[in-house]
């Protein structure tokens, strides 16, 4: 399966522009993740950006969340490795994470939204102007984007990667493709 391929796919299966965008930032992240592990960057980066695809499919059922996106990019020709990150990242599952390309999935999911919500705040509301110490500081704002799982994004320390690090990662990777993500 080519990136193109889960791209077209993830549009074909998701409408709303937002869960795309997440799903691309997601991707991004997860491409500086297996860079900076020295894992595969295009095994990593498309299973970032088919995560969620099965997002609309199962109408916020969190009991099938994963298990269908997994199904489906199983069937695209997605690796068995990648189908279980699919599968792990939503814990309401019990799938526990096993690999490296599990946990990472698991602490980049969260970590875009922080990031999205810090671009938001900013006067023009573009990723240019975030500073990584505005993330930092965000990030300790438990009221500010709440939905953002602190303790999950932060178990990117599983991997190696402390906090401080993790934040600037995924911030530099999210500047990268601004415009893709209309920031
Ligand atoms: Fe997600």
């Amino acid at each position: 399966m080519t990136r193109e391929e889960a791209l077209e796919s993830v549009k074909d299966n998701v409408e709303n522009e937002n869960s795309v965008k997440h799903m691309l930032a997601t991707e991004a992240i997860m491409r500086a993740l297996a860079e900076r592990l020295s894992e595969d960057k295009e095994e990593w980066g498309i299973t970032g950006l088919l995560h969620d695809i099965d997002m609309e499919l199962t109408e916020g059922d969190m009991s099938s969340h994963g298990k269908l996106g997994a199904d489906l990019a199983r069937e695209m020709g997605a690796s068995e490795t990648m189908s279980h990150a699919i599968l792990a990242h939503n814990e309401t599952i019990g799938v526990p994470r096993e690999t490296k390309l599990d946990k990472a999935l698991f602490c980049a999911d969260p970590l875009t939204g922080l990031i999205i919500a810090a671009a938001l705040v900013r006067p023009d509301k573009k990723l240019a102007s975030v500073e990584i110490k505005s993330v930092r500081k965000r990030f300790k704002e438990k009221s500010f984007a709440a939905g953002a799982n602190r303790e999950q994004i932060a178990t990117c320390s599983e991997l190696g990667i402390e906090l401080d690090e993790s934040l600037e990662l995924g911030l530099k990777a999210m500047q990268g493709i601004a415009p893709q993500l209309g920031l």
